[in-house]
């Protein structure tokens, strides 16, 4: 195979973040072939109003003409019911939970589930989709995907027409959560979750830019999130989790979680479907099933792939993406998009 043209693909889970550089990171997202991302919250201050959702949603498409923007807003227990109407009215699509303190911006994040229960029984009203970040903050930094999910089974059995997703699934324990319920629960797998493990960012000398919430995990677990990725199951999408950190802060004490690859993704996706004989899947899994989970039309263009090497530029605005400075086998014919 030597091309591979299929439908313009959506990625269910970006950061964008704020000023100057949101316009860089949404050009890049344009470039690397997506026609829609959906955009994290999680913003200082956060998006939770309407107000905000609709200004952050501006400034992403004027930066990036051709990229359309799935908004969401930061769930706090405090967002009532004119709040919530509001920030619907607005456009928002999915509402986004992190607990206190697991991951970038999380501070404020909600300390117990069932703090946030009212706001998730107005979401369900409003038809609007809860996105987890699924980590439990007091379990070891490995087990809080495993601790998080033994909620799950409670929280849909309290909101039974809540659409769930359980963002960035990154163990064994995670997905079979997901795939033990009906079809209003789903979960994205990123490309670092499907691609690494534990072992590659601390197995030899330490690599920040593969430190991501919620950690790589054993070989085992990525095992069975590239079964799932490529079993064609509809509550199986992506979302990249592309989260862009300074050079200077991820090389540092202290740095913050996270992969930039929004630059690449796409491009290892092909590789990795490719080296399952699996690229019938690819295009469900990145262009259809999110979408359809999310109740929207199909993107109408397409994008092509094609077996021509590239080199990832070292440094995309002074961040290190996933893949920097690596040889990689297929890129994007920008002169087939559309
Ligand atoms: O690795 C991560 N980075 N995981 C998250 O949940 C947040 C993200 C960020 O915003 O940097
Ligand atoms: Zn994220």
């Amino acid at each position: 195979m030597q091309s591979l043209t299929f439908r313009c693909p959506d990625d269910f889970h970006v950061h964008l973040r704020q000023g100057a550089e949101c316009g860089n990171f949404a050009r890049d997202a344009r470039a690397a072939g997506f026609a829609r991302v959906l955009v994290m919250p999680n913003t200082l201050p956060p998006i939770t109003t309407a107000a905000a959702l609709n200004s952050y949603r501006r400034e992403i498409e004027v930066a990036a003409p051709g990229l359309s923007a799935l908004m969401t807003f930061k769930i706090h227990p405090k967002l009532d019911r004119v709040a919530l109407a509001a920030l619907k009215a607005a456009g928002a699509v999915a509402g986004k939970l992190y607990p206190e303190g697991v991951t970038t911006n999380s501070e404020d994040g909600v300390r117990r589930l069932e703090d946030a229960y009212g706001v998730f029984a107005l979401m369900e009203e409003l038809n609007l989709v809860l996105c987890l970040h699924g980590e439990h903050p007091e379990a070891f930094s490995l087990d809080r995907e495993a601790a998080f999910v033994t909620g799950l089974a409670g929280l849909r059995s309290a909101f039974p027409r809540l659409k769930i997703v359980l963002e960035h699934v990154s163990s064994v324990a995670g997905l079979e959560a997901v795939l033990a319920d009906g079809p209003l629960t789903a979960a994205t797998v990123t490309v670092h979750h499907l691609l690494y493990t534990l072992d590659d960012m601390v197995g030899g000398k330490l690599d920040p830019h593969l430190f991501c919430k919620p950690l790589l995990k054993r070989p085992e677990d990525r095992k069975r999130l590239v079964e799932a990725a490529l079993s064609g199951s509809p509550k199986v999408f992506f979302g990249s989790d592309s989260a862009p950190h300074t050079r200077e802060h991820k090389e540092s004490a202290l740095c913050s979680a996270g992969c930039y690859s929004m630059p690449v993704s796409l491009s290892l996706l092909v590789s990795l479907f490719e080296a399952y004989g699996a690229l019938n899947c690819l295009e469900p899994f990145v262009s259809r099933f999110g979408a359809e989970f999310y109740g929207l039309t199909l993107n109408q263009g397409i994008v092509t792939f094609v077996k021509e090497p590239w080199t990832v530029s070292k440094l995309y605005h002074g961040v290190v993406p996933l893949q920097s400075g690596a040889t990689l086998p297929w890129s994007l014919d920008s002169s087939q998009g559309v």
